[in-house]
């Protein structure tokens, strides 16, 4: 991320977004809240494509301007910031948006960009790795390869789930993304606007149905889908930013929890790769520790695999989002 920091320097423009709302800006991401990349893992900014395009699957909107899709749905958006120029980033695997707001800089170069016409030579190197990160910028044949990925990733993953009703799977947000959320949720709890304790533990901030967490809720429900092998849609979706000394007992969660994903949000203190908090399962094989890094995954049948955590330790802070699906056809309530 190092040679980011040319273009996501000083924090100018995000200090006239309203610091209550989300919003990814690219010119001035919080590069210190994007995860580290495991040592060996694949960067586009170590061999990047000598041709870049405009990606096909991104929609540039003005401010205000939404997706047709998510017309109908705006209260998805309620905690969005969308004073900006954003870039709409469609995976072409699951459907899933990731969207980028576009500063000055950035918004001044993507909207000179043509689809199908390769980015200008004369482009920064910084912004063309920042650009070809976010895939606004793509290399030829981005989607067929994407696919290969993805379907590479969800044979196994999905035998998997289906034999142990569990599976870790990473990358369902963008990196960016991430940092972003990290970002407006810390700030939230800050501001007092995320309520600590409920029915599980005292030492957590909990937030259901938070309209921000709706979004993402949405955005990886094909992914799920996959995973799962069936149709699935969102039930609920719970934050809970968890505090020294609390604690998971083991139980198992109620239906509309069918098929959940615990995802790492966010921890401190800042961990190397996985975080000192295991998600432990009781499983007909025994018993499973699963350690997760920021932003990895864990799809598992809530309301089937008992599932706990030990206390926090001192001194740490630990906060997970956990999407909740059930079967496309359930019928009972989804709160
Ligand atoms: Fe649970």
């Amino acid at each position: 991320m190092a040679s980011l920091m040319g273009v996501a320097s000083r924090q100018t423009q995000t200090a006239t977004l309203p610091p209550g709302q989300f919003h990814c800006l690219l010119d001035e991401l919080p590069l210190h809240l994007i995860p580290r990349r495991p040592a060996g893992s694949q960067s586009l900014q170590q061999g990047l494509p000598e041709q870049l395009f405009l990606n096909p699957d991104c929609t540039v909107l003005p401010p205000g301007q939404v997706p047709a899709e998510l017309e109908a749905r705006r209260h998805l958006l309620d905690g969005f910031s969308l004073q900006r120029t954003i870039a709409w980033v469609r995976d072409p695997t699951t459907g899933s948006l990731h969207p980028f707001w576009l500063g000055a800089q950035l918004e001044a170069v993507v909207l000179r960009l043509q689809t199908g016409e390769p980015a200008p030579a004369s482009l920064r190197n910084e912004m063309r790795s920042l650009l070809a990160e976010a895939a606004i910028l793509t290399p030829a044949g981005h989607a067929e390869r994407r696919l290969v990925e993805w379907s590479e990733i969800v044979r196994p993953h999905a035998q998997v789930f289906r034999e142990k009703g569990y599976v870790p799977l990473s990358n369902l947000i963008h990196p960016f993304n991430l940092a972003a959320l990290r970002r407006y949720y810390r700030h939230a709890i800050r501001q007092g606007t995320i309520r600590l304790g409920d029915y599980q533990s005292s030492r957590r901030y909990v937030a259901h149905n938070e309209s921000v967490a709706r979004f993402f809720h949405h955005q990886i429900a094909n992914a799920v889908s996959a995973i799962a092998g069936e149709p699935v849609k969102p039930s609920y979706v719970y934050l809970a930013s968890y505090l020294s000394g609390a604690e998971l007992k083991k139980h198992t969660d109620r239906e509309q929890c069918e098929f959940s994903v615990t995802l790492c949000l966010d921890f401190s203190p800042e961990p190397d790769l996985a975080t000192s908090w295991p998600i432990r399962l009781d499983t007909p094989e025994g018993a499973v520790t699963v350690y997760q890094a920021l932003g990895d995954g864990l799809v598992y049948r809530g309301t089937r695999v008992p599932h706990s955590r030990d206390v926090l330790g001192a001194g740490h802070t630990s906060t997970s989002i956990f999407f909740h699906y059930v079967p496309a056809d359930f019928s009972g309530s989804l709160e």
